[in-house]
């Protein structure tokens, strides 16, 4: 018989619906939940991926009442928003969100939030189901996690789920993620808590792996017999805008290389899951982030850089060091650049290059496949001039898609060959628009879904590898760059002692 999909709980093409539930948010009124959470609960309602039965809590210290903070979330939602405004839609949201007020340290706040959470169950029927979004400084995260374990709030029973959602950064060294892992461990259990890195929650990140193992054509030629070398960027073209005080004690290699970069790394690397599912995805990338090797020359092959006063897009740019709120003789990097190893059958002698920056030329995030040279070419020297190596490129933003760069004989009566692209654009072949990240990851974190969720094993092992980086540039001045450059020139240095360049995007 033929099974009817429109039957089968597994198929994934039906839209899934969380169970009736609260999603209750700390830190309701900071940046993130304004530019990212509320827009994204907005997306989801607006889709018709929210159960009918569902409250949204917000908690902070202002002296607000639910018209308040409904009027913020809003204006919030209206002003980021992805999918169009349709206000009946927001409506039906207004009546199911909330206002409690206090500090992470009054003992009576919490209390009023468990009882609020109560008496959701009979106003809202949400049937005790709630996910506690940590939007709030990490510092505060321990005060907060002991608040929910005091009133019974973290308790999941066999009639009720209790989740928490944290944010990066999940500690800023192993020692401090293996004491913040142990204190959430100890309130929440290991399959109730959602580590955020958004990067996973992006379509092209997926995509990696539809890409890898759908397919038959790229898995033969995804190891060190075929590929030179991985190249993995993060570029950003902003400065740290008002963050001073968050970057100053943070820098580009816990920002951005010990979450966003170790993880595409980590898919890029990874073995084929036995399933698609959390628990074999999970242990196919803590494999690769164990595997990591650093070079034993970390003077070459490990470069951070700031960046001075320059130009970008036709304006001139600020020095990091003169920017509000930083030390003017700061030695925080906004830019770093490793070379990686990954110690496996498959990736063995193959060099990992991840690089991040903040004020570089443009915005872009990409993963690409160095192809190794042909062994012999059959043309003439000057025929093949204009040819590089064959890469495979996974853009994950913007422009989202997938180029083959290769060499191909140009029109005439001569044997020349230089590169060309093939292209796969999402914005091309699809006429849907990607969800974004948050509206992925909240509805994941709702249905329970933890595929794209780092475990704290995951995290434990990538700080093991940024450990030693930040021990060695410890007490160093980073080479500097102009705002509006590549980065500086030692990155480029590092590549060229190996005979190879960096990509410009
Ligand atoms: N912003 C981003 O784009 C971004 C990106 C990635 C990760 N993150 C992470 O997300 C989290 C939130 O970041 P954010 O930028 O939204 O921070 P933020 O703008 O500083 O917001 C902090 C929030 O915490 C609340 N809060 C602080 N101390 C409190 C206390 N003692 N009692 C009660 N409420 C308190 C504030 O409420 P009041 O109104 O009462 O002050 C505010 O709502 C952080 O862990 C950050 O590292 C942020």
């Amino acid at each position: 018989m033929i099974p009817n999909p429109l039957r089968d709980p597994r198929d994934r093409r039906l839209p899934r619906v969380p169970e009736p539930c609260a999603l209750v948010v700390f830190g309701i009124t900071g940046d993130l939940a304004r530019k990212k959470l509320l827009p994204a609960v907005y997306d989801l309602a607006n889709r018709g991926l929210l159960p009918t039965n569902f409250a949204m809590l917000g908690f902070a210290r202002r002296d607000w009442g639910d018209t308040e903070f409904a009027e913020l979330a809003r204006d919030a939602a209206r002003q980021h928003a992805r999918t169009p405004w349709r206000e009946e839609v927001w409506e039906r949201l207004a009546a199911s969100v909330h206002f409690v007020q206090g500090s992470f340290d009054d003992d009576n706040a919490f209390d009023e939030l468990a009882e609020a959470l109560r008496e959701l169950e009979g106003s809202h029927g949400i049937g005790g189901n709630a996910a506690f979004y940590l939007s709030i400084p990490p510092s505060m995260f321990p005060v907060v996690l002991k608040q929910m374990q005091r009133t019974g709030m973290a308790e999941s029973t066999p009639d009720r789920w209790r989740r928490v959602v944290v944010e990066k950064p999940f500690g800023t060294d192993l020692a401090s993620s293996r004491e913040l892992n142990s204190l959430v461990d100890s309130v929440f259990s290991a399959d109730d808590v959602f580590r955020i890195d958004h990067y996973l929650g992006k379509e092209t990140v997926q995509n990696l792996m539809a890409l890898r193992f759908a397919n038959t054509l790229f898995e033969p030629v995804w190891n060190g017999h075929h590929v030179d070398s991985v190249q993995i960027t993060m570029a950003e073209d902003v400065g740290i805008g008002g963050r001073a005080g968050f970057y100053e004690k943070t820098g580009a290699a816990r920002d951005v290389l010990q979450n966003h970069l170790l993880q595409l790394l980590a898919l890029t690397a990874m073995e084929e899951p036995v399933e698609f599912s959390a628990e074999e995805i999970r242990t196919e990338k803590l494999k690769v982030l164990r595997a990591i090797s650093l070079p034993d020359d970390l003077r070459t092959f490990a470069v951070r850089g700031q960046y001075e006063q320059g130009w970008l897009a036709g304006q001139r740019a600020h020095g990091y060091r003169q920017e509000e709120g930083v030390d003017a003789a700061s030695t925080t990097e906004t830019y770093a650049a490793v070379r990686l190893g990954v110690e496996t059958r498959r990736w063995a002698g193959v060099p990992f290059y991840l690089r991040t920056g903040k004020r570089l030329p443009r915005r872009v995030t990409e993963i690409a496949l160095v192809f190794k040279r042909a062994p012999h070419l059959p043309f003439a020297d000057t025929d093949t001039e204009e040819l590089g190596n064959n890469q495979l490129v996974v853009r994950v933003q913007p422009d989202e898609g997938v180029t083959l760069k290769f060499g191909s004989k140009v029109p005439g009566s001569v044997m020349e060959v230089r590169d060309v692209s093939m292209d796969f654009l999402y914005g091309e072949q699809f006429t849907e628009s990607s969800p974004e990240a948050y509206e992925r990851l909240l509805l994941d974190v709702l249905l329970g879904d933890a595929t794209l969720f780092p475990r704290n094993a995951e995290v434990e092992a990538s700080w093991a590898v940024i450990d030693p980086l930040e021990e060695f540039w410890a007490g160093t001045e980073p080479y500097a760059y102009r705002a509006g450059e590549w980065g500086p020139r030692a990155a480029d240095e590092m590549l060229a002692a190996e005979g190879r360049r960096w990509r410009r995007p």
